[in-house]
């Protein structure tokens, strides 16, 4: 038999699919829908302290090779997600997805999760390229160093954070040095591509209305670039500290693929968006069937096993 289970900090999931934060997951309906769907656990969309509307539409647009969107955080919430998870009883991890406009409300966010009963774990969402005016927190080292500093003054809790894709070693080198500063749980890598840009030639006019028509690209565009971040990070990070892969995931070879770099789960975003939950099923199946055939019983069987050239 194949075991698909996986462990991030205290956390045991059955399956190692679950769904990418903001990805049928605003509403208690949607969240509700992927717990029992055969995702191996919940993330939720990420929440800010107030509930916000987010940007205006069109706002998220689907091509064949990907998406791309500028939804601008539009959730329900705090309260309302820390209702959710205490109201629902479920034996699959639930992530609770956290951020804010400015540092404060990231902080009074991760402060009011302290003091709440909730005991799972958080994804500190430091990557968001969809608010105007606001630049993705990853992007700033010395940002990234005082949201952590002030963060792990008080939070004890399991904390992961969402990170922006890098692009250069000497990125991978300095942030992983200041994360391995912190108690993390996790890291996710990645969040969108930020900022780029998908046009339709016929009308010769942008697909989405947000930021001129800039916006984060997910699905199969950035695979490479998600395998990337993981396998650097996998390379950077303590081991006690560890990866979620995120990004491009639309096969069983995909999930595979990201665990090789070294990914403890992983999650799906456009996917799930252009497929629907019936993506995890099929996901688990491709990755299940791979396994047979290559003799791997369990993931850490291969799990970070990518080899280079000698
Ligand atoms: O691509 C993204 N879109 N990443 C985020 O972190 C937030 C989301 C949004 O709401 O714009």
């Amino acid at each position: 038999a194949i075991d698909l289970s996986a462990t991030i900090g205290t956390e045991t999931f059955q399956h190692p699919l679950i769904n990418a934060a903001g990805v049928w997951d605003e509403t208690a309906t949607e969240m509700n829908a992927v717990l029992a769907s055969a995702a191996g656990g919940l993330t939720t969309k990420s929440a800010t302290l107030a509930p916000r509307a987010g940007n205006p539409k069109p706002r998220y647009f689907d091509t064949k090779l990907g998406s791309i969107n500028s939804m601008g955080l539009p959730n329900q919430g705090l309260d309302y997600y820390l209702d959710f998870i205490a109201n629902t009883t479920t034996d699959k991890p639930i992530d609770l997805s956290v951020t804010g406009t400015k540092m404060a409300d990231q902080i009074a966010a991760l402060q009011q999760i302290q003091a709440s009963d909730f005991t799972g774990m958080c994804e500190l969402n430091l990557s968001c390229p969809n608010v105007v005016g606001k630049p993705q927190i990853g992007y700033d080292l010395d940002a990234t160093k005082e949201i952590l500093d002030q963060v792990f003054d008080f939070y004890t809790k399991p904390l992961g954070v969402k990170l922006p894709p890098y692009f250069d070693l000497q990125q991978y080198d300095a942030m992983a040095q200041i994360l391995n500063q912190y108690p993390l749980t996790y890291i996710n890598a990645i969040n969108s591509v930020g900022n780029g840009l998908v046009i339709d030639p016929d009308s010769e006019r942008v697909v989405i209305k947000p930021k001129g028509g800039f916006g984060g690209i997910g699905g199969k565009y950035i695979k490479p670039v998600a395998l990337a971040n993981v396998r650097a990070f996998r390379q950077r990070l303590r081991p006690e500290i560890k990866i979620i892969g995120t990004g491009g995931v639309t096969t069983g070879t995909d999930v595979f693929e990201l665990i090789l770099c070294g990914a403890d789960i992983v999650e799906l975003g456009t996917v799930v968006m252009q497929e629907g939950l019936a993506a995890f099923a099929r996901i688990n199946q491709e990755l299940t069937d791979l396994m047979a055939a290559k003799g791997y019983h369990k993931l850490t069987d291969f799990r970070g096993h990518l080899q280079e050239y000698q």
